[in-house]
């Protein structure tokens, strides 16, 4: 088992802070809970090494059944902290509850709350405590505002690490911080944790105590502040998300793809997006969404968990949910396609238009008004302006079949549940609730009646012209 790394990461705390009703490491910056990224840093690591206990305690089976989810190459163990007595007592219950931890040569102790810790700084901190053979080494670096790290004290003997709370005026005046991350020989961690005390501001056992003057420790200095920037409030989770987005934005333009704002643009990490594509600013792209190459979305769009193929274009302001749209379909501008919208190639679809649980066939065109829902439209059909599937009955749902090559005149309804063969064509102004064989006509509307000279009668006069 030499040179084997166990990585533990502490979830245990509540976040208080931000004042969400959710635990903090299922809070989500940009589209990702945020115990994912870290997990996702530390599976980039070389993984024969490396396994991964998270200490779970506020909301734990929430937090757990999460992780259990997610795609991770490895199994993940789980410890309960059952009160949450500081960051010393969750590592003390990480080494009571894991009968196999003193085997493994480093412990590897992070915060699930600092999302944008990358592999390169998690590298290395292996790096730096293999070459200098020391018990430990913490990542320090020095913060613009201090509040609320603890400090890196230093003196001749070394240093220590004093929370804010516990220090002093003057210590406060220190701008080198501790990170929270931390690379530690597990036979050193072992012994220093049995010193630990809860003799201090928060009665709590830190585990920053670990660090001791005298001892063979090192706090390594990154340069990165942002590095390490952790959640505590709705302000950091909001600088956390500018910099994930930004980092996204920016892996986007490096992979092919245009983006016409970067900093007002929004992208969830878990989106992916083909070359040649083009994205007007504040679009906001969420969910397991999948655009392909050369398409085009412009401002305002907001498309959620949907699947796009190449060439297609959406237009200003336009709704997608849960939808899938193949190549060349043209949407737009103040379309919305809701959950299982289904678009095959070349389709069109206007402005105003509504569409849901539908199946639109190749070439089609809904252009302008309308309310297409559980219908199934057939290829080249086209549905003028105005057109609305009446599928509520105020109880069920109905199906509205249309065929192919038809041609339905504005100003129409079709009363589900009903069919319409292909090479039909309904009259403008029709509502259709009988069904129509392959190749029919209908109209369904009073026909007109002319009166010459009669407009004077109806034509009020008003009394102020
Ligand atoms: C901690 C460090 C501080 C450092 C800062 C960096 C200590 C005593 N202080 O302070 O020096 O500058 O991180 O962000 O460690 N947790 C548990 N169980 C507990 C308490 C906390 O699992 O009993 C978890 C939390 O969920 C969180 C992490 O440990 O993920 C850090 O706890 P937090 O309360 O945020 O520590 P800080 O006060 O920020
Ligand atoms: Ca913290």
């Amino acid at each position: 088992m030499s040179d084997r790394i166990s990585v533990v990461i502490l979830a245990a705390g509540k976040g208080t802070r931000l004042k969400l009703n959710q635990p903090k490491p299922l809070v989500k910056a940009v589209g990702r809970a945020l115990v994912d990224y870290i997990i996702s840093a530390v599976e980039s690591l070389d993984h024969d090494k490396v396994d991964i206990t998270v200490i779970t305690g506020h909301a734990k089976e929430l937090v757990e059944d999460h992780i259990n989810q997610l795609p991770s190459k490895n199994k993940i163990n789980f410890v309960h902290q059952r009160e949450q007595k500081g960051t010393g007592h969750a590592v003390q219950e990480y080494m009571a509850q894991s009968p196999n931890a003193s085997d493994y040569t480093y412990t590897f102790i992070m915060c699930a709350d600092t999302p944008l810790l990358s592999k390169a700084t998690l590298e290395n901190m292996i790096t730096r405590l293999k070459q200098k053979d020391s018990s430990a080494v913490c990542a320090s670096f020095v913060a613009q505002n201090p509040h609320g790290y603890g400090r890196i004290i230093k003196s001749d003997k070394g240093f220590k690490i004093t929370e804010e709370k516990d220090a002093s005026e003057s210590e406060k005046l220190i701008k080198e911080v501790n990170s929270g991350l931390y690379l530690i020989k597990t036979s050193y961690l072992v012994d220093a944790l049995k010193s630990l005390d809860d003799n201090n501001a928060s009665g709590e056992f830190y585990l920053t105590d670990v660090f001791k003057p005298g001892a063979d420790v090192e706090a390594l200095c990154f340069d990165s502040e942002e590095d390490f920037l952790g959640v505590n409030d709705l302000v950091q989770l909001h600088r956390i998300e500018r910099s994930l987005r930004l980092r996204k934005n920016i892996e986007l333009l490096e992979s092919g793809v245009r983006l016409i704002d970067i900093e007002n643009t929004y992208i969830d990490t878990s989106v992916e997006i083909g070359e040649g594509t083009l994205i007007h600013p504040n679009s906001v792209l969420q969910g397991q969404t999948k655009i392909g190459k050369n398409c085009v979305v412009e401002s305002g769009c907001v498309i959620k968990s949907s699947e796009i193929d190449s060439d297609v274009s959406i237009y200003a302001n336009s709704y997608i949910e849960k939808a899938k749209i193949q190549s060349h379909c043209q949407i737009g501008p103040y379309a919305r396609l809701r959950e299982g919208s289904h678009l095959a190639e070349s389709v069109k679809i206007g402005n105003f238009v509504e569409s849901k649980k539908s199946f639109f066939d190749t070439a089609s065109k809904v252009s302008h008004l309308s309310y297409v829902g559980d219908a199934e439209i057939g290829a080249r059909t086209n549905i003028g302006c105005g057109f609305i599937t009446c599928n509520y009955d105020g109880a069920n749902k109905h199906k509205t079949k249309i065929g192919s090559d038809c041609f339905i005149g504005s100003d129409s309804q079709a009363i589900a549940p009903v069919e319409i063969g292909d090479e039909c064509f309904v009259a403008s102004g029709s509502t259709i609730n009988q069904s129509m064989p392959k190749g029919s006509f209908a109209i369904s509307r009073t026909r007109q009646t002319t009166k010459e000279g009669l407009a004077k009668k109806f034509i009020k006069k008003k009394s102020n012209p």
